[in-house]
């Protein structure tokens, strides 16, 4: 598999400005409401907006109906949209798979789905068992280029 490393800047957790800590400690603590039985993968996300200070957060909730499952980072989004929001600046990722050290990135869906409010979106990805350690920064015009919006 191609290296992560092209897909955006590894920098450390103290590098970051205090939006960009913040938000990844929210995403983390996200994971611990995480519904995955079926999976067993906890996943936490945190949205923050342009036109406000509030932080939302938001874990994968799965079900027996396996399609029916929804991930961290739609359900972190929709709490916010219905609240009014509609422009996202940053989107925060914390999951790790026990046996690869990539990070974990929003699925293709997600990706569309942050598309749609905002096409200059932060991305940080990282790791929940070293959550002060190196965090992967991207954005969503690297995950999803020539995306697609009516
Ligand atoms: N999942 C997320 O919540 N976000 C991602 O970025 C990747 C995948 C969830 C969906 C499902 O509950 C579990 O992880 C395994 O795919």
């Amino acid at each position: 598999m191609a290296s992560q490393k092209t897909a955006g800047d590894l920098l450390p957790f103290d590098a970051l400005d205090k939006t960009g800590r913040e938000l990844i400690v929210a995403a983390n603590s996200a994971r611990k409401y995480a519904y995955c039985p079926f999976s067993k993968f906890a996943v936490g996300a945190a949205v923050i907006w342009d036109d406000s200070e509030e932080i939302h957060i938001g874990s994968n909730i799965e079900n027996s109906s396996y399609g029916n499952c929804i991930c961290a980072e739609r359900t972190a989004l929709a709490k916010g949209i219905t609240e009014g929001r509609r422009r996202v600046k940053a989107v925060a990722v914390a999951a790790e798979m026990s046996d690869r050290p990539d990070y974990v990135s929003p699925c293709g869906i997600c990706r569309q789905f942050i598309y749609e409010f905002g096409d200059d979106v932060k991305i940080y990805l990282s790791k929940p068992s070293d959550i002060h350690g190196q965090v992967l920064v991207t954005s969503i015009q690297c995950l999803l280029p020539l995306g697609f919006r009516f």
